[in-house]
């Protein structure tokens, strides 16, 4: 059996999605697990660029089954709307997504409420607006609806939707004096969703595992990253899920034993996109020329990233949380032309030094920094790790030293070709 999980180590947009279109083409299933169109993961293959929000990364390869777990929170325009754009391209996605019934909907007025709670926040998170926490707040309040109920009778479901929609709309116009929805809108959107989208809807905890059983190589693909974890991040500038190790197997189903690999993707420097504490933010003249240089500007809202330094012990913390088993290194590329190169190794908080990534006080430590000299080659159409300057070598060396965990695949570019794959790569079936 071979099951990888891909995480991201960060605050989201490590370049997971090139990597698990990487990956996905010695697996089988691809599967996303939590998070919702709050994602924006970026393929890019034969030159060609494509952003997914909902669709797993590996639907660009022809035969791979994708699955939305059950973690997911779904938008069903969003979903409907990624897959026209699939099949105006002549990908052919037929017999080969297929989606979760326990999975939560995301319907109008979670997206109205995202931004209506938004404005009201004098501590603002900066949220997408997808309308990811009020639908995960749903599901945890037991109010949601869920992609299978798409098949209860008409009356019952409507019944149904009436009475969550009752309670949405006072909270919209009596606390936030914003516009109700009306029942036909709501029920019209979930009809023509079950229209499109029936024929996919399966169990799929208990797809993942007879799959597993049938020696299948699946990966499990997580949205956001490591640092927006609503128990491990940095709550509350966090997102509603969990996009950790333990949330790979609650929103797929997929049983502990089958899972040989965990991935952590990380960026050989920081960003993060919203509000919330950054230890090693730059915002000086490296950490512009780093947006530029590195096209930070977010795949879902455009917003401009927040850039800084690698993080060794906020990475030390997700291999610790996550138990890594390998890291991939994305974006080295970005690093040629810095003179110098910035780690932080520790922390100092009033004169003490801080050996771990704090759950508290992460606007008040300051991070201890090591310099090491750059390069200048333009390294991104390097194939083996060999052909990497010196420099950058010792780069790498000193991340995987300081972190403890094997850097075995480094990223040099967008395209699914700009990948080095290390001898510590041990190969499973992946
Ligand atoms: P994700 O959310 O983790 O999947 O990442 P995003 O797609 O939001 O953002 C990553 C961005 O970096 C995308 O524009 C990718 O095309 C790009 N990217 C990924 N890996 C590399 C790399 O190694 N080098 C460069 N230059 N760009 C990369
Ligand atoms: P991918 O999968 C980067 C951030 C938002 C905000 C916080 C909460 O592309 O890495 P939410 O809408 O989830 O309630 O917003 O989380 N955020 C992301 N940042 N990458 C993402 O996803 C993100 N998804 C949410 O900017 O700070
Ligand atoms: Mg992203």
């Amino acid at each position: 059996m071979s099951c990888s999980v891909v995480i991201g180590a960060q605050w989201g947009d490590e370049g997971k999605a090139k990597m698990i279109d990487f990956f996905s083409q010695k697996a089988d299933i691809i599967v996303r697990y939590q998070g919702g169109a709050n994602a924006g993961h970026t393929v890019v293959a034969n030159g060609q660029k494509h952003i997914f929000h909902l669709i797993p990364s590996g639907i660009l390869h022809p035969g791979k089954i994708c699955v939305l777990g059950n973690g997911v929170v779904l938008d069903p325009i969003q979903l409907v709307s990624e897959m026209d754009n699939l099949i105006s391209q002549s990908i052919d996605i037929s017999y080969r997504l297929l989606i979760s019934d326990a999975a939560h909907l995301i319907l109008p007025y979670h997206k109205a409420l995202d931004g209506a709670l938004e404005e009201l926040r004098s501590n603002k998170i900066g949220t997408t607006g997808r309308g990811i926490g009020p639908c995960y707040a749903d599901k945890c309040l037991r109010t949601g609806i869920r992609v299978g109920d798409i098949f209860l009778d008409s009356k019952t479901l409507e019944k149904k939707v009436r009475q969550t929609l009752e309670v949405k709309n006072l909270q919209l116009v009596k606390m936030h004096k914003k516009d109700p929805f009306s029942i036909e809108e709501i029920m019209e959107i979930i009809l023509a969703f079950k229209k499109r989208i029936q024929k996919m809807i399966i169990n799929t905890g208990y797809y993942l595992n007879e799959e597993a059983k049938k020696n299948k190589t699946i990966i499990l693909e997580g949205a956001q990253g490591f640092g927006l974890d609503i128990d491990h991040g940095t709550y509350p500038f966090v997102t509603s899920s969990n996009p950790t190790i333990g949330g790979a197997l609650l929103g797929s189903g997929l049983n502990h034993s089958v899972i040989d690999k965990v991935i952590g993707i990380s960026k050989a420097y920081i960003t993060r996109v919203g509000e919330g504490p950054f230890p090693t933010e730059d915002f000086g003249d490296d950490g512009n020329l780093l947006r530029d240089k590195g096209g930070e500007y977010g795949s879902t809202t455009g917003r401009p990233r927040r850039c800084g330094w690698f993080d060794v012990e906020l990475m030390k913390q997700t291999a610790r949380i996550c138990g890594l088993t390998d890291i991939t290194l994305t974006k080295i590329d970005v690093l040629s032309g810095f003179e110098k190169i910035k780690v932080a190794v520790g922390y100092e908080y009033k004169g003490k030094k801080i050996d771990m990534f704090p759950s508290y006080l992460l606007d008040d430590i300051k991070p201890v920094y090591e310099e090491l000299d750059g390069w200048t080659e333009d390294i991104s159409k390097c194939k083996t790790y060999d052909e990497l300057p010196q420099n950058t070598r010792d780069y790498i060396a000193f991340l995987e030293k300081a972190v403890g965990v094997p850097m075995s695949i480094i990223s040099v570019g967008p395209d699914r070709e700009n990948t080095i794959v290390r001898d510590t790569w041990k190969k499973t079936k992946l």
